[in-house]
């Protein structure tokens, strides 16, 4: 096999595609570390919504009109493009939805309200940002159903001999994510989706930090659903993608009713649209539908080879010099991580670290990171997140080096 190293990046160019990153926060420049929240929006991105609005604004779907006709072409053109960027076998597999969130929670009351029943057993992970968990609570308080979840160890990794374990007769789902928001562990995902497989279970890859960061192919996981929120992939907030395998989007039943959704509509009763449209109830998100088909093809023009290997060398560089820091303790060490960097300084609460982080102009998350049990899991109620992008830069990550020491000496 040749292995070929991918090309290095011209960061300093790119970030001029990113007109917010030149600005001063505080009187400093910003240092951006905030990514895994949400990423920022390159020039392209930002021009096609307004571009949108400005020149080809209309409902789609709808209308004869030439300027519905052309929006209607150009949703649906994204709609393709995304299927390429998964490798979807079809564009009839890609359902737009307002974020992960909404995707998540789509599978859970459309597939999840049909197909499970009191006793089944849902399994996730102990390292679930809450939105491919509580959507799973919510259908096990409306089912029956029992969620169970596969434990984590010191490091961050998933006990694999545990996920063996939990696997029983009884259970339908795994839903997992690909890449933990608040540790950064990438899960071997098609290991476990195949081995889900074997068993009959329908899964589900939250895919919201990886797919800014790594190649996915829904058919080389082979996962039944896959979901993304635009906005962390350089694309505006408010969209994002459930892909789902075509034999199981035909048999579900719409979660949300509206317009252009249905077939037919008396007022008894309704029928209703084949997948995708069956799962878009309502005026779609068409401005934000054209911004991620905008921001798909920069990450395609960047390419994320390279994206990814650039990200390896900042996380690299920031661990080793985290690491090097007294009092500070990294939460999550897994051999195969993403971007993101979670740790906590002792005796000082993660809040005061970003607030004094921010003074410098830095922006990091503090919090739970909407992963609570992880955090019960390694005994703090939150951590401080800085999480990287390929426009970061070693000397950012020095910056933020030099803010932790002011820490250190503020709160000594
Ligand atoms: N899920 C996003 C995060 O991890 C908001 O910060």
């Amino acid at each position: 096999m040749t292995v070929t190293a991918a090309p290095e990046l011209d960061v300093e160019q790119l970030r001029k595609d990113f007109p917010i990153l030149s600005q001063r926060i505080r009187g400093k420049p910003l240092v951006y570390l905030d990514n895994a929240a949400t990423s920022q929006k390159p020039r392209s991105v930002i021009d096609a919504v307004g571009r949108f609005y400005a020149t080809e604004n209309a409902n789609i779907h709808r209308g004869v009109h030439f300027l519905s006709e052309r929006a209607t072409l150009a949703y649906e053109a994204v709609r393709a493009g995304v299927a390429r960027f998964l490798n979807a076998s079809s564009s009839d597999e890609i359902v737009f939805t307002s974020g992960t969130t909404e995707a998540v929670n789509l599978v859970a009351q459309s597939w999840g309200r049909s197909a499970v029943r009191a006793g089944d057993e849902l399994l996730v992970t102990a390292m679930e940002h809450h939105s491919n968990l509580v959507p799973w609570q919510l259908l096990a308080a409306q089912t029956g159903a029992v969620v169970r979840a596969v434990p984590i160890s010191d490091a961050g990794e998933l006990d694999l001999d545990a996920f063996d374990r939990l696997l029983t007769d009884r259970t339908r789902l795994l839903a997992i994510a690909h890449v933990s928001n608040a540790l950064g562990t990438v899960n071997p995902v098609r290991a476990l989706v195949a081995h889900a497989r074997q068993h009959g279970l329908v899964t589900l890859v939250d895919g919201a930090q990886s797919v800014p960061h790594l190649a996915v192919d829904v058919q080389e996981l082979n996962c039944d659903f896959f979901a993304f929120s635009g906005h962390k992939v350089y694309g505006p907030t408010g969209v994002g993608v459930l892909y789902g395998r075509a034999a199981l989007l035909e048999r579900m039943p719409p979660w949300q009713g509206g317009g252009d959704m249905i077939e037919a509509v008396t007022l008894e009763a309704s029928t209703f649209a084949p997948p995708p449209a069956r799962f878009e109830a309502g005026t779609p998100k068409i401005a934000q539908v054209i911004g991620l088909g905008a921001a798909l093809d920069y990450v395609a023009a960047v390419g994320l080879a390279p994206i990814g290997a650039r990200e390896d060398e900042l996380l690299a560089y920031a661990t080793d010099r985290v690491s090097g820091l007294d009092g500070i303790r990294l939460v999550g060490t897994a051999r195969h991580k993403a971007a993101v960097l979670s740790f906590v300084v002792e005796g000082v609460h993660p809040h005061d670290v970003a607030a004094v982080l921010d003074d410098e102009g830095v922006a990091v998350r503090a919090g739970h990171h909407c992963a609570q049990p992880v955090m019960s899991r390694f005994g703090v109620p939150a951590t401080v997140r800085a999480s990287f992008a390929f426009y970061n830069t070693p000397e950012e990550i020095d910056v933020l080096i030099r803010g932790l020491g002011r820490v250190r000496t503020l709160f000594a």
